[in-house]
């Protein structure tokens, strides 16, 4: 996790990643869309995260950028209420 994300969002996004595609996922919450990094982090400590999956499917992508299996949600995104996307992510 970068401690100066912000919460995109409470809750995952459903986006379907083809095979042996890199991807760079947004791990600042600043991006446009929330999912893909669109050099929105410049200025912060943040990077995006590359991935690479071995399967053509639907991902649950990680908007609270804070799951410990980051870019892909683990529930950790529970602990952020509604008031609190778009603020810093807690530590
Ligand atoms: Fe968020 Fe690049 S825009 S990591
Ligand atoms: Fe579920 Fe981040 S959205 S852990």
């Amino acid at each position: 996790m970068c401690k100066d994300a912000i919460v995109f969002n409470n809750k995952p996004k459903g986006v379907t990643l083809d095979a042996w595609i890199p991807y760079y996922i947004c791990a600042c919450g600043r991006s446009k869309e929330g999912v893909f990094c669109d050099g929105s982090h410049e200025g912060t400590n943040c990077l995006p995260k590359k991935v690479i999956v071995e399967k053509t499917k639907q991902y649950h992508i990680c908007m609270c950028k804070t799951s410990n299996s980051f870019p892909f949600c683990d529930g950790t995104h529970s602990m952020y209420a509604d008031e609190e996307v778009g603020k810093s992510v807690k530590p």
